[in-house]
């Protein structure tokens, strides 16, 4: 990867005092002495993004070289940098594709749940601004990847990212949609291999510096509402998925009520439909969260994988 590295801005940003309290109170329940030290690291201004997913098809190739290519085994190439220096982000450009997405290494987690094949067919439930579905994109060539996000600046940004990273030849295998995915199940119900559901949230890491004291009120009067959101979007992607197809609930946040609880509530109304696939019995039942520590600056991250019994 031929890329200038640029030392990272360190500087100390100021916190929201009243989401910091907030979290104090309900993660220091929740979450005993690893709140003490994922506090440290949220608090850090090393703690953002500093890794790259390389964009497989950033290659100087003919269209005939191309569509070889993509008959090889596909792979997800991601780096972190030992001293957590951030990679400069690249501009987009109409008609050239990136070199790598600016991410977050935990947030590859969900995609490899997924264990999307080629030939599934995919549905995004919550795609923008669309890291994962680009990542989705580098390890597997569905069928069909339908991106879902309802709204419509959020979906500019979702076209610009997928126009950034695909080649063309992949357009007729990527839609972009703007649904509210509470309704998707309905009117999809069986269609998908995979469903993703990437959920709006808590985003602990920017909420903790929410522009002003009052937009950070704001997010948390309407953080109540989020479970319910959540819990609707994941039951109409289990309604999109086909039987024996598998569904990934993930959110960044650490909060049990929009990770555990939304799960929990969901296996409980419907226990005959749905098993939990993924291996979390080291973590927890439901699922597996990641929370950032020092030195380990990924996360936070939850993720869930479910599969459709009948
Ligand atoms: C955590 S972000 C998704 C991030 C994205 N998956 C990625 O990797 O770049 C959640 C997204 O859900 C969208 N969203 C909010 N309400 C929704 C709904 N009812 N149906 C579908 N998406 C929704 C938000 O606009 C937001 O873009």
């Amino acid at each position: 990867l031929r890329v200038q590295i640029k030392k990272k801005c360190q500087r100390k940003r100021p916190s929201c005092p009243a989401v910091l309290d907030h979290f104090d109170r309900q993660y220091g329940e929740e979450l005993g002495e690893l709140w003490t030290s994922a506090r440290t690291a949220l608090l850090d201004p090393r703690s953002w993004q500093y890794g790259v997913m390389l964009n497989r098809f950033n290659l100087m190739l003919t269209p005939h070289e191309l569509h070889h290519y993509l008959q090889s085994k596909p792979s997800l190439q991601c780096y972190i940098h030992p001293l957590s220096l951030r990679f400069p982000s690249q501009a987009h450009r109409p008609g050239r594709l990136k070199q790598y997405y600016l991410i977050n290494a935990a947030s590859l987690l969900p995609v490899l749940a997924l264990q999307v094949r080629d030939e599934d067919r995919v549905l995004d439930l919550c795609s923008a601004p669309g890291g994962k579905a680009v990542a989705i994109m580098q390890s597997a060539t569905p069928a069909f990847l339908c991106c879902n996000e309802p709204d419509p600046h959020r979906r500019e940004w979702l076209t610009k990212t997928l126009e950034s990273f695909l080649p063309h030849c992949l357009s007729s295998r990527v839609t972009v949609s703007g649904q509210d995915g509470r309704l998707l199940g309905q009117t999809e119900a069986g269609f998908y291999d995979k469903v993703l559901v990437d959920a709006p949230c808590s985003n602990d890491r920017s909420w903790l510096y929410s522009s002003s004291i009052q937009q950070g009120a704001q997010r948390l009067k309407d953080r109540e509402k989020l479970p319910l959101i959540q819990a609707q979007l994941l039951r109409s992607a289990l309604s999109a998925v086909r039987p024996g197809g598998v569904v990934v609930y993930s959110t960044c946040t650490l909060s049990s009520y929009e990770n555990w609880a939304v799960v929990e509530k969901i296996l409980e109304d419907f226990p005959q439909k749905y098993a939990l696939t993924l291996d979390s019995t080291r973590h927890h039942r439901l699922g597996l969260l990641v929370v950032p520590q020092n030195g380990k600056m990924w996360g936070p991250m939850f993720v869930s994988r479910i599969r459709r019994k009948e």
